[in-house]
């Protein structure tokens, strides 16, 4: 087991995430969004997200794996699951649980695009800005942290921790 300790709390996720719905709905006015959930650790944040949108709303979900059971990115990004819906013509926004080196997303942006959506928009809960090697456009980040891995709120290691209502931090890495 780890040794954790709480970086974000249940009630600090909440609070932001009711900001963001808010912020989005407001910027999507007179339209309605697909929300696109990445797999598997966007989804408590997809959720809680889509609960605090007054517009109307869609989701989707794709499964990509990029890590294996390491802690550093590979760069290696290999779709599992696709979406189920067409984009074309849609206003879509990718829901991330974090974005980290940035090469997920960076080559998720380019394949979405090859899709003929309206409009692509992203939104991460967490961003750690230091570890970035490729460049990515973020629309809408929830907290910007440190170079720490994290785990709970979708988020794993070894896929565990997921269920956590907060973002920890392991002491021991
Ligand atoms: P990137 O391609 O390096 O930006 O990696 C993004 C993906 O790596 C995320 O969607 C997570 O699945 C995983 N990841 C990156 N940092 C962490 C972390 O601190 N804890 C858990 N998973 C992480
Ligand atoms: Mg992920």
């Amino acid at each position: 087991m780890m040794d954790l300790e709480v970086l974000i709390s249940e009630e600090q996720l909440q609070q932001r995430i009711k900001e963001l719905g808010e912020q989005i709905s407001k910027d999507y006015d007179g339209k309605e969004v697909l929300m696109l959930c990445i797999l598997k650790g966007g989804v408590m944040f997809m959720c809680d997200l889509a609960k605090r949108m007054s517009i109307p709303v869609q989701m989707d979900f794709m499964s990509v794996s990029s890590y294996g059971s390491a802690t550093v990115s590979s760069g290696v990004v290999k779709i599992v699951k696709d979406f189920d819906e067409p984009l074309d013509g849609r206003d879509i926004l990718i829901v991330e649980d974090i974005i980290d080196s940035g090469h997920t997303l960076n080559y998720l942006k380019t394949l979405l695009e090859g899709r003929n959506p309206n409009s692509i928009k992203l939104c991460t809960l967490l961003d750690k800005p230091e570890t970035r090697t490729v460049t990515v456009d973020v629309d809408y980040v929830g907290f910007t942290i440190p170079n720490k891995f994290v785990v709970g709120y979708g988020l794993d290691y070894n896929q565990n921790y997921r269920n956590l209502p907060y973002i920890a931090v392991n002491k021991n890495i």
